[in-house]
């Protein structure tokens, strides 16, 4: 996208609406905080409105004025004057005394080419179904269940992939975003000392092991998802791909087999669905390792967590959804337990993921 230019011009429109600078940052009393909070739809919707219409990609270093923006973005001036000063209010962007607008650190994640973008992560959060299940969640705290069915006629993948072609584009990207942005803090805490063989359950298109085998020459990988999943997996992991000598790719449902040996067994972000599944999944790890074997679960916790508002957000949507729940670190510790692994030391990889170490007894 064409970044603004910096030129004098703005249209009487938007100059009307320049006002004293935005003030971020004084805590309001809590009569006020509860209404903010409760309009807290206006503030995913503007961050959804940006993300969409590429307002961060348009500003560039120098700061520019709504009219500006506008021009690149193909907007009204004053209506974005309106959205990016709503932004302001939250420190995605920020207004200079003279009315112009500047990055902030938040709003350059919204930018696509950021290296640390969350651009999809902001649009998957925010897609149209969202808008549609969350009006819901007083009945899915009644029943424990999603409302999917009822809402949507059919389960929320069959749904994603039958009807909503662009928001299982924005799915994909959004899990390749996450997968790769903590694929390194995975890398970078687990110690591989006397580890040979590694397998990622359910680990995606593999970002997770790709890491691990560019730090660790020695080891071998596994990557076990479901079929559509690995036939997408990392270029670096497939044939001709500069790891494929040392990786075996296993098309599979772990909660049916896991047909891997390994001295390592990586579970990340996947025992968020059903307990019968969590069950199923970990027993075949402890049927298919042998005895003394190593087992990583890294989940992100809603009781032990510095980003607790993200990950309750993310398991009441994964309740809405599907039916999921994202775990306290008691409830992990107890599917581990039952399972019959022996739980040892938890770590935290980032700011949102524990890492669980077990060994198979
Ligand atoms: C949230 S993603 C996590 C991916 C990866 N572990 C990561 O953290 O980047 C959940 C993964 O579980 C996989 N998955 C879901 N059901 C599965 C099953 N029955 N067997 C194997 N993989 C499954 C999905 O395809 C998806 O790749």
């Amino acid at each position: 996208m064409t970044t603004v230019s910096p030129t004098p011009e703005t249209t009487p429109a938007a100059t009307s609406l320049a006002a004293p600078h935005v003030s971020v940052g004084q805590t309001p009393p809590p009569s006020m905080r509860l209404r903010e909070l409760a309009f807290g739809a206006a503030c995913a919707a503007a961050v959804r409105a940006a993300a969409r219409m590429g307002v961060a990609d348009a500003l560039g270093e120098t700061p520019a004025s709504a009219a500006e923006l506008a021009l690149v973005v193909d907007a009204e001036p004053v209506p974005l004057q309106r959205l990016l000063r709503a932004l302001c209010c939250y420190g995605i962007f920020s207004e200079t005394p003279d009315g112009k607008f500047v990055h902030s650190e938040m709003s350059r994640l919204l930018r696509e080419d950021d290296p640390n973008s969350l651009r999809y992560i902001a649009l998957w959060c925010t897609e149209p179904w969202t808008w549609e299940v969350w009006p819901h969640l007083d009945d899915a705290v009644r029943s424990g269940s999603s409302v999917f069915p009822e809402t949507f006629g059919k389960g929320f993948f069959e749904y994603l992939h039958q009807d909503a072609g662009e928001s299982a584009q924005v799915f994909n990207r959004a899990m390749t975003t996450s997968s790769v942005q903590s694929a390194q803090d995975v890398a970078d805490l687990l110690d591989l000392t006397g580890v040979t063989t590694v397998v990622d359950i359910g680990g995606g298109q593999g970002h997770v092991l790709a890491s691990l085998l560019e730090k660790h020459p020695s080891v071998h990988g596994t990557l076990l998802d479901l079929p559509g999943v690995v036939a997408r997996a990392d270029a670096r992991l497939r044939d001709g791909g500069r790891l494929a000598d040392r990786v075996r790719i296993v098309p599979g449902d772990c909660r049916e087999d896991i047909p891997v040996e390994a001295d390592l067994y990586i579970i990340k972000n996947i025992l968020e669905w059903d307990d019968e599944s969590t069950r199923r999944t970990l027993r075949n790890v402890v049927s298919a390792a042998r005895s003394g074997a190593r087992v990583v679960i890294i989940e992100n916790l809603v009781d032990d967590s510095p980003s607790m508002r993200f990950t309750t957000a993310m398991d009441l949507l994964l309740l809405l959804n599907v039916g999921g729940a994202k775990h306290t670190r008691e409830s992990l510790v107890g599917r581990m337990s039952d399972a019959g692994l022996q739980v040892g030391e938890i770590h935290p990889v980032n700011a949102y993921l524990h890492a669980f170490e077990c060994v198979v007894p």
